[in-house]
């Protein structure tokens, strides 16, 4: 089926995928989120694919938020299966197999901003502003802003965005460890796709299994995510690139992975 509100691309190794609805600020209805979640299947499933990049289609934003059109339409228990609907689409972006990067190119506002959020990383063009201005709307974030914001910029930093709904700008965000790096806006893309080139020329299964690591070790304990790392690290012993990577570092050659 066509997916009218996104653009794929891919570039080798890497998928592009960029919300397109820029007319409305790249603004997340459900038909977004049923789009999302197809796509990010395909990519999970798609073996010639490393890693993708998540951005807004328009100069002035990755997203502008939950359809507030949409939002002002439902019952309370819609409310909350459109909660649960972005929350596991999200979350299935986050734990699926391949590291997304979102490119925010402007505005990421509440559920835009989520979206960025489940994201591995994310990469902030100058114009940039972040934030989560639910409570001006009457509402809270709904899709796990209140969770994932806290466990990645701190709680004050955290609770002082979601109480005020006032936005940082990129240079703040930056400061506040929300984003990874802030460059021009034309340098957006490029800068993704550098480091995403970075990412899959590494060992595929090793970038996997650390990407397991760090996520389904955030969910438990010190103890039982090091127990996770030591039974992931072990298992790199069966693969090829684990003896090809040592022995090009030792024979002073480039390695050449074959994902396996
Ligand atoms: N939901 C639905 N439509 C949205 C939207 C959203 N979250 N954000 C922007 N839009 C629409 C606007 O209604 C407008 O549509 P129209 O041209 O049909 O009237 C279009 O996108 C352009 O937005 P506009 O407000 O005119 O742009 P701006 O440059 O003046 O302001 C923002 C940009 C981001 C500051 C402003 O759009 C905004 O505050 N958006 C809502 C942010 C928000 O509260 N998000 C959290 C939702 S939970």
């Amino acid at each position: 089926m066509e997916r009218t509100f996104l653009l794929y691309e891919e570039k080798g190794p890497v998928a592009i995928v960029t919300l397109n609805r820029p007319d409305k600020l790249n603004a997340i209805n459900r038909e977004v989120f049923h789009q999302l979640r197809d796509q990010f299947r395909e990519i999970g499933e798609n073996p010639a694919i490393r890693v993708a990049i998540l951005t807004g289609s328009g100069a002035k934003a990755f997203a502008a938020g939950a359809d507030i059109a949409e939002l002002a339409t439902l019952t309370p228990v819609e409310a909350r299966e459109l909660s649960a609907l972005g929350q596991s689409v999200m979350d299935g972006i986050a734990r699926q197999p391949k590291p997304v990067i979102a490119a925010v190119n402007g505005y990421a506002l509440g559920g835009g901003l989520e979206l960025a959020l489940c994201c591995h990383f994310r990469i902030a063009s100058r114009n940039a502003r972040l934030g989560v201005p639910e409570v001006t709307l009457g509402v809270i974030p709904g899709y796990a802003a209140t969770q994932r914001l806290p466990r990645l910029v701190g709680l004050g930093r955290a609770l002082e965005m979601i109480l005020t709904g006032l936005p940082l700008n990129a240079e703040e965000a930056f400061q506040a460890g929300l984003v990874n790096r802030v460059v021009d806006p034309e340098a957006l893309l490029p800068m993704c796709l550098e480091i995403a080139g970075a990412i899959a020329a590494r060992a595929p299964v090793a970038v996997r299994f650390a990407l397991e690591a760090v996520q389904r070790g955030l969910d438990g304990t010190l103890e039982e995510g090091s127990r996770l790392e030591q039974a992931l690290f072990g298992l790199l012993w069966t693969t090829e690139d684990m003896r090809e990577g040592t022995s090009a570092f030792l024979q002073k050659r480039p390695p050449a992975f074959k994902g396996r």
